[in-house]
């Protein structure tokens, strides 16, 4: 049998002669991770040899199975990742030691709303930073696309000597060589193996991409600079926004895994292998602003979840963006227990842009708008009345592409409407650019969440009653004209935090027990370090500002590196506890948080689990919720995976006890029942982390339409009782299909308040019962 690499090299060529066949054949061969689980063998070169064992069978040759190898998975979990067909991927399911083979798959970005970025540093006061030390001795693994080592964000003036206990390597390619590291950025490594046997080899001739750890996109620089960006005076994205910028944890060290692409996705084979050697290296977070929209794959079978998983249960906090598909309920992904997952919410940040009309009265929008020529007016027009001849005037009044008539549109402003089928302003903005337009005026429903064009296209955002006002302006007006004056950046006139619109909602559609998403951080107009590799001028203080759950995560992941700095024996679950149970319902005049999106409502905790991150809070937190990795395979037991396959997951014999209750009584800083037909018993265990002699009091704000009792409702902490479990009793007062509702438990000793959310609804017991 032919080798695979030669078979797709093969398959390139015949392409333009045999475009049938090939489609045929090319469908045949693809990569698939086969993932077996935890490691049988302590010796990585052993794990790696089992792999090329059972290839060998499969493929009757040692030399084939070699060709058609991509990664052997030997560190953190055992599996690997392979070039084959559709029989021989069903081939290897059944030898016994496979868990799953998993076809592999493209994960994508989580920053497609807007392209810039913005930094926030007023939520991280000095209580956190000082008493880590800014983080210093923690080691923040990004998997992103790469880093751009110049940036003056990445400087190491000051950080000591790279921790010994690091194994990591800084690997070498085009454009990034060992010097290229320093003592911030400890490690760099980038994967393309999967990337390229799905697409073809990657062409970086046109320098849009390299093939190295360096940064084309500027996505992975920015996460970065975000969880451990050095101190940056001055910073700024042309002018606005500026001050000091720097990341959530700005002593922390950084190892970067390049496995995205600026081309466009990110290989799920790549993905793992970065996590294989992630564990290997050393680092104490990851952070991974990723992943791919739902129908979410079994926790068994996706790669964030498996790898994920593995970290976890080596002691690595792993931090996940919630994803961009918000507001829609049951969005939410990276949702396996033991992710720390994160929706991302506004600061008190924005970018007010007055537009001037011709009769000399001004409305407001955002922008991010330095002004090119601020003192001209230019023609107004609405994108409905110059549509191109094959386009509805309807679509051409939301800017959908290729909708405008560009003699009619040439040199003038444009006014456009969102609607369902056309919800973005980047969109638009392509839209405006390709008739060459001067503007755009993009009327929405009301978002701070600022779209940008890097200076090339004006474009003002503005709510849909000022965009009505400017049609009735143009109506009573034989020749409209708008004057764009340059945005100011204004701070604390807004209210903020608020859930952003477009941050993925619960509930979580895998396992509606499990409470997603984890926490809200800001990822609304950040600021941070971009790669300046599509500019000309290349200069290492090139800053952007953007918005996303891609921003949101990185700011977890600097702040859970300064409480891992602080507690280092800390467990993933004890930190993540940590966060959510302090994390605060109010924003910054004490009225409770709302959640942008329609409708704009009081936020629950759908929007933001236990609420927006308080990091000086949580160096404090009384109590934790901890989870132990045995305590995961229950819940995947619970969740009905069988004995053979879990056992291989955690690298023992496991018996499931079938029994589903584990699900509710996995114990997160949480407590989600999807369905309360009558009663229902929920245990937790907390640990006490405070003062040795403590006395908690429970105290209930019950969802409605529901009694809640917890069991003992004192807790007497002494220094031989260090945790105590404890019951909570929920009865279903209503006798109705009911909705979620929400509430709290809270444990207090007179110095903490330690809060979980509680989320219930209620269901008939025979509201499907035949009759
Ligand atoms: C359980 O999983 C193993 C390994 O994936 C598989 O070989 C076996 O057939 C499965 N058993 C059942 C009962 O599904
Ligand atoms: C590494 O790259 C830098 C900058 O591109 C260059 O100055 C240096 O000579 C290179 N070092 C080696 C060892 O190649
Ligand atoms: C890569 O792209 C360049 C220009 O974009 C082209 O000239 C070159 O032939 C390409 N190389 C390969 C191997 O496809
Ligand atoms: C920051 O900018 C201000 C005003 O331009 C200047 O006075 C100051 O020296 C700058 N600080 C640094 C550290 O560059
Ligand atoms: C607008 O204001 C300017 C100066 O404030 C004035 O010169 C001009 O006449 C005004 N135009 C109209 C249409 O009112
Ligand atoms: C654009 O508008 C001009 C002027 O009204 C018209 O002549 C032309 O046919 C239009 N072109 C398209 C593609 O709609
Ligand atoms: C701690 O409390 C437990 C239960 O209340 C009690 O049995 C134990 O003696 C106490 N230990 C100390 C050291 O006071």
């Amino acid at each position: 049998m032919a080798s695979s690499s030669g078979i797709i090299a093969t398959l390139f060529l015949v392409l333009a002669l045999h475009s049938s066949w090939v489609l045929l054949s090319f469908a045949s061969r693809n990569v698939y991770i086969v993932y077996m689980g935890e490691r049988q063998h302590e010796e990585p070169d052993l794990v790696s040899e089992s792999h090329h064992e059972i290839l060998s069978n499969v493929f009757g040759s040692k030399e084939a199975a070699k060709q058609s190898i991509l990664y052997s998975y030997k560190h953190g979990f055992s599996g690997f990742a392979a070039v084959l067909t559709q029989s021989q991927a069903k081939l290897i399911a059944d030898i016994p030691g496979v868990v799953h083979v998993i076809p592999n798959r493209v994960l994508n970005l989580h920053t497609t709303r807007s392209w810039n970025f913005l930094q926030v540093n007023s939520h991280i006061s000095n209580g956190i930073l000082s008493r880590s030390q800014s983080g210093a001795g923690s080691i923040i693994g990004i998997m992103d696309t790469g880093i751009w080592p110049e940036s003056v964000s990445f400087r190491d003036d000051g950080m000591g000597d790279v921790p010994s206990r690091w194994r990591g390597i800084c690997q070498e390619g085009e454009k990034f060589n060992r010097s290229h590291c320093n003592r911030k950025i400890i490690g760099a490594r980038w994967y393309i193996k999967g990337y390229e046997a799905e697409f073809g080899n990657l062409n970086t001739s046109d320098g849009f991409e390299f093939r190295s750890p360096r940064d084309a996109g500027g996505h992975g620089t920015h996460t970065a600079s975000t969880a451990a960006g050095a101190s940056i005076e001055n910073a700024s994205f042309m002018g606005l926004a500026a001050g000091l910028a720097r990341g959530g944890a700005p002593s922390a060290r950084l190892a970067v895994y390049k496995v995205c692409w600026a081309t466009g996705g990110c290989s799920s084979a790549d993905l793992l292998a970065a996590f294989d050697d992630a564990i290997f290296d050393g680092v104490d977070v990851l952070s991974a602003s990723l992943g791919s929209p739902p129908p979410l794959p079994s926790y068994v079978e996706d790669v964030v979840s498996i790898g994920s998983f593995h970290a976890v249960a080596k002691g690595i906090s792993v931090i996940c963006s919630a994803g961009n598909s918000g507001s829609y309920p049951q969005t939410v992904i990276n949702s396996a227990p033991w992710i720390f997952t994160v929706a991302a919410s506004t600061i008190d940040r924005a970018f007010p842009t007055v537009i001037t009309l011709g009769n000399n009265q001004t409305v407001v929008g955002q922008a991010l708008y330095t002004g090119m020529d601020t003192n001209k007016f230019y023609p107004l027009v609405y994108g409905g009345d110059i549509a191109s001849i094959d386009a509805d005037e309807g679509s051409a009044g939301n800017c959908d592409s290729g909708t405008l008539n560009d003699t009619l549109a040439s040199g003038k402003v444009i006014l456009c409407f969102q609607s369902r089928t056309q919800r973005l302003a980047i969109t638009a903005i392509r839209t405006v650019m390709k008739v060459r337009g001067a503007g755009l005026i993009f009327a929405q429903f009301p978002s701070k969440d600022v779209s940008l064009t890097s200076g090339s296209l004006p474009c003002v955002q503005v709510d849909f009653a000022i965009g009505t006002y400017l049609l009735t302006y143009m109506g009573a007006t034989r020749n409209p004209v708008v004057k764009f004056n340059p945005t100011k950046t204004q701070v604390g006139q807004q209210i903020s935090p608020e859930v952003a619109f477009f941050s993925s909602r619960g509930p979580n559609s895998l396992s509606p027990s499990i409470l997603k998403p984890d926490i809200t951080a800001p990822g609304v107009n950040i600021l941070a370090s971009w790669s300046p590799a599509r500019s000309l001028s290349q200069s290492p203080d090139t800053f952007q500002i953007e918005s996303g759950t891609s921003m949101s995560c990185p700011h977890i992941s600097g702040i859970v590196a300064l409480l891992k700095a602080i507690y280092p024996t800390w467990s993933p679950a004890a930190i993540k506890s940590a966060l959510v149970t302090t994390a605060s319902l109010d924003d910054e005049y004490a009225q409770s948080i709302v959640a942008e999106g329609a409708p704009h409502k009081q936020a629950d905790p759908f929007d933001y689990g236990g609420g927006h991150v308080d990091p000086n809070k949580a160096i404090s937190p009384g109590l934790i919720y901890d989870i132990e990795s045995s305590d995961y395979i229950h819940f995947l037991c619970s969740m009905g995976y069988n004995n053979t396959a879990i056992s291989l997951v955690a690298g023992t014999k496991i018996t499931c006890q079938k029994s589903t209750k584990f699900i509710v009584n996995l114990n997160l800083p949480s407590i989600t029942i999807h369905e309360l037909k009558q009663s229902m018993t929920i245990s937790r265990r907390v640990t006490n982390v405070g003062p040795v002699n403590s006395v908690y009091f429970a105290r209930v704000q019950a969802p409605a339409g529901v009694s809640v009792k917890v069991k003992p409702s004192v807790l007497s902490f002494n220094s031989t009782v260090k945790k105590l479990e404890f019951k909570v009793i929920f009865c279903s007062l209503l006798r109705v299909q009911g909705r979620f509702s929400f509430g709290n438990l809270f444990w207090e000793d007179g110095l903490h308040v330690v809060r979980i959310p509680l989320v219930v609804r209620t269901v008939l017991d025979d509201l499907y019962a035949v009759t």
